[in-house]
């Protein structure tokens, strides 16, 4: 059963009809109905579990399987598995829609251009997380798609290209530069799927199916589950045909999570809010400090005023998330040498976990070349601002 959906409405103040029916009849004394207007942060805590039957577990259980007993509509286990069910509905609250979970973020991506026909145009920036980049250029030298990739953040090129395309690939903002695009505005302008990485500012920040995206996607490996121990990949859409047909090449190219990297990703998504509010506090704060400091040219980040498009992000975002780049005064080696001076901060890649993490970008061959080659991008976690601080500002003052 799909949910139905307006796009005026709060995103975060519905409820998944269906899971309201069931608990009376088994637990007496059960509420008729889950309430309707619980925020989103009681709804990642509760979603999902069983408070009405007896003797259930207060979570879901794994299920380790690979087929179900006939009779029911749960078939082979690359199709369904219980243990994907409430992630998949606690992900879909975030943001109003449906979704499906993958076994990362680039199977996710996989799926999604898996929509696009043969030959068909799809359209990005030029500057991105550089796997999406990397593998959407070797599908166009294969002739699979038909690759356009237009200036980041021109808008009006964008929209000009998006106008005739089979599907647009959204970064925004970008990873690792943090340029941002108008999300309600290449929607409006063409008639492809669109598609939004919303890894880099999550869902409590974002809401881009509400700004008329097609389709929302998620690096689960990140922010969602929060703890650098899993890879999954997440896609929400309100629009049952595509959910239908993602769900379809979901099982037959089986990019599926497994049920125990399901049941993680949804452990982390009972404090997501909480990650993120910290993570968020501490990346506004140390992006200011950074602004001032003599060793650092350029601070990207979207929470700051001097934001380049700082009009847009107040329009487009509600949070401002837990990745910064910073641009230093020095080459490569300098670089190199303020990742390998820190203690706290892990030189190590990734993002969005509860350590703090920092990389020179353009090390890894894919990178684009639009990021400086002294960039380093810097993940924030939720340890102590001060400590944080006091080991970069020392890492920094090293060059
Ligand atoms: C913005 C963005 N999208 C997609 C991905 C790919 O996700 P995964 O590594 O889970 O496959 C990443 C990974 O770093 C990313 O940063």
């Amino acid at each position: 059963m799909f949910i139905a959906w307006s796009p005026k409405q709060h995103c975060h103040n519905t409820f998944h009809a269906q899971e309201a029916t069931a608990y009376p009849k088994r637990y007496p004394h059960a509420m008729a109905e889950k309430p309707n207007n619980w925020k989103i942060q009681t709804q990642i805590v509760q979603s999902g579990r069983d408070h009405f039957t007896s003797g259930a577990p207060l979570n879901p259980p794994i299920t380790l399987t690979t087929g179900y007993i006939d009779g029911t509509n749960r078939g082979y286990a690359r199709a369904t598995n219980p243990s994907w069910d409430a992630a998949e509905s606690t992900i879909g609250k975030l943001e109003n829609g449906q979704a499906l979970i993958f076994s990362s973020g680039i199977a996710a991506f996989s799926a999604a251009i898996e929509l696009v026909p043969v030959g068909g145009k799809v359209v990005m920036g030029d500057v991105g997380y550089n796997g999406i980049d990397r593998r959407l250029k070797d599908l166009s030298e294969s002739k699979r798609i038909k690759l356009v990739q237009v200036l980041t953040p021109n808008l009006e090129q964008m929209l000009h290209e998006a106008k005739d395309a089979d599907l647009v690939w959204i970064e925004t903002p970008t990873n690792p530069t943090m340029h941002v695009w108008d999300i309600a505005a290449i929607c409006t302008a063409t008639n492809a799927i669109t598609v939004v990485d919303n890894t880099v500012i999550g869902s409590l920040g974002q809401s881009p199916l509400d700004l008329g995206a097609t389709i929302s996607m998620h690096s689960a490996t990140k922010q969602m589950s929060g703890h650098s121990d899993l890879l999954a990949g997440a896609l929400i859409t309100r629009d049952e045909q595509v959910f239908e047909k993602l769900h379809g090449i979901r099982t037959l190219t089986g990019g599926v999570s497994s049920a125990f990297d399901s049941y993680l990703l949804l452990r982390g998504l009972r404090t997501l809010h909480l990650r993120q509010e910290r993570s968020s506090q501490n990346a506004l704060e140390i992006a200011q400090r950074l602004e001032k400091h003599p060793k650092v040219s350029q601070v990207n980040y979207p929470g700051l005023a001097t934001h380049p498009q700082s009009d847009l992000i107040a329009k487009q975002m509600t949070g401002f998330g837990s990745l910064i780049s910073i641009e230093i005064i020095g080459g490569v080696d300098d670089a190199d040498q303020v990742c390998s001076r820190t203690a706290i901060w892990s030189h190590s890649t990734s993002l969005g976990g509860v350590e703090s993490q920092l990389e020179r970008r353009r090390k890894w061959p894919n990178e684009p070349v639009k990021v400086a080659a002294n960039l380093i991008r810097l993940s924030v976690g939720i340890e102590d601002v001060e400590d944080l601080w006091l080991d970069l500002d020392q890492a920094l003052n090293s060059i």
